[in-house]
């Protein structure tokens, strides 16, 4: 996912869609644009039961945090502001902090014990429950739901955008993961894999163009899993039919999508991609690592070679489509030669952009139950700082030949270097600030790309 799994804060703004009523929700997001999806939901289901959000946390009569367990220092982050939440809560006992998301799933009631200062902890299939549980826990007892759930959508209920831009949005598809990578918590925090109905998906897209939105983005932990069967007529919609679907909605409508699963993709949603100019060329790919080895114990199921044939096979098909990885870097047993493969696929891949992380052992997974988490921390720092600098000198370089070409730009916004600049993104998700002339958010502008620093292109309107 772009921008995907950097453990962020979303700035509360009041909600513009759905306005609630006079009580006060604050609600800080961290995570993956999962959660920043699942708290939209959360604000609509609290909106309907008399609550607004605000942005300033001392006014506040909830606090909610979404939390993120995917690695231990997001836990720890999330664990810091909890210290913070229980100083505001000593002026006002009324106040009721819950604790919503990943974490939340994952610890359940032992949150509980350790951080006393929480009222309520709820899990990502159990937000339809919020309003019963702020009533029990107005009562100054503890509430708690974390049931995980096979068919949960959220399918009907219409998000509140409450920190949208008005022009990017995030659409959710499907909810879970069923593939075990043996590093990963999510399987554990979000519950089995699940489809939601294409239908509501596609109403929430004209929904979104109605509202002047311009670029949705189809969420799922593997995209290329989605996958819908109608009980009644036996038709089935996969993801390349849901993308055919979405960009249909409307010709001016960027549609793009996150995360694919290397195994999974196939070459109709390649295709389908070739087809519509209004589907962003861009795949995060996510690799893990370039040794065969440990991509087997990482259970990912694909070989490094196999990665690399799908690679040839994206740009073959797609041949101006941008390609982002993640990659976890010491993972258990991995070697000096593991390491030095996956940095040789990074050259080989030429990314455009790479998260990388140094490997977390998360309890309860396979790999910390099976695997010895044995490279040492300063081994795994020092590798992970060479695979930085590697990815960071060929995203560079990657840009760098942009220059003197033109893309199209949908502009998102003011620069934050300047308010005579705009910036916007490419198809391929790469950000473009320029002159700002009588352009405005939402118009889509060619720009002649004349310059690239490290995270941005620069360019003039043309
Ligand atoms: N569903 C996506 C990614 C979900 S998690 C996929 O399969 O690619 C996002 C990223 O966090 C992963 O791609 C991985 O690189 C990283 N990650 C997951 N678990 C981790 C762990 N235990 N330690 C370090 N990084 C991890
Ligand atoms: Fe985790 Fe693997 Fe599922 Fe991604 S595909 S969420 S890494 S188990
Ligand atoms: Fe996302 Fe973190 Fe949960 S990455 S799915 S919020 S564990």
């Amino acid at each position: 996912m772009t921008d995907y799994i950097k453990t962020k804060k979303i700035n509360n703004i009041s909600p513009t869609i759905k306005s609630g009523g006079n009580k006060k929700l604050y609600i800080e997001t961290y995570g993956c644009q999962m959660n920043v999806a699942d708290s939209e939901l959360v604000v609509s289901i609290l909106a309907d039961n008399g609550f607004s959000t605000t942005d300033d946390i001392n006014s506040a009569d909830i606090i909610f945090i979404n939390t993120c367990s995917i690695r231990d220092n997001a836990e720890q982050r999330i664990r810091g502001r909890l210290q913070i939440f229980k100083k505001i809560k000593k002026t006002k006992p009324y106040l009721i902090i819950g604790v919503i998301g990943c974490m939340a799933e994952r610890l359940k009631n032992k949150l509980l014990e350790q951080e006393k200062l929480i009222d309520i902890i709820v899990g990502p299939d159990a937000y339809r429950d919020l309003p019963n549980l702020i009533k029990i826990a107005k009562t100054g007892q503890k509430a708690v739901n974390v049931l995980l759930s096979r068919e949960e959508t959220y399918a009907d209920i219409s998000p509140v955008r409450y920190s949208s831009n008005g022009i990017t949005a995030f659409i959710s598809i499907m909810r879970g993961c069923d593939n075990m990578c043996s590093y990963c918590v999510v399987p554990f925090t979000r519950g089995r894999e699940r489809s939601r109905n294409p239908e509501s998906i596609i109403e929430e897209a004209k929904d979104l163009v109605k509202n002047g939105y311009k670029d949705v983005t189809l969420l799922g932990q593997n995209v290329d899993k989605y996958n819908w069967e109608d009980t009644k007529t036996g038709k089935k919609v996969n993801f390349a039919k849901l993308l055919e679907l979405t960009a249909k909605v409307s010709p001016s409508l960027r549609v793009r999508f996150s995360t694919s699963y290397p195994q999974d993709m196939t070459d109709e949603v390649l295709y389908t991609m070739a087809k519509y100019k209004n589907i962003c060329k861009h795949i995060h790919f996510p690799a893990q690592s370039g040794s065969s080895r440990i991509l087997e114990k990482m259970k990912r199921g694909y070989t490094a070679e196999w990665y690399k044939n799908r690679i040839l096979k994206i740009k073959e098909i797609l041949p101006d489509c941008a390609i982002t990885t993640d990659i976890i870097s010491g993972f258990c047993s991995e070697t000096e030669d593991d390491h030095k493969q996956t940095l040789s696929l990074l050259e080989f891949a030429q990314f455009d952009l790479g998260f990388m992380f140094k490997y977390s052992e998360r309890p309860n997974t396979y790999a910390a139950r099976n695997f010895k988490d044995d490279v040492p921390e300063e081994i795994k720092s020092r590798r992970l700082t060479e695979i930085i600098n590697l990815q960071n000198k060929i995203s560079k370089s990657v840009k760098q030949k942009d220059i003197g070409k033109t893309f199209e730009v949908l502009i998102e916004g003011t620069s934050k270097k300047s308010t005579e600049e705009l910036f916007g993104r490419t198809s391929q998700n790469k950000v473009v600030v320029f002159p700002k002339k009588n352009y405005k958010k939402g118009d889509y502008v060619n720009v002649k790309i004349t310059d690239a620093s490290s995270a941005t292109l620069i360019g003039v309107t043309i």
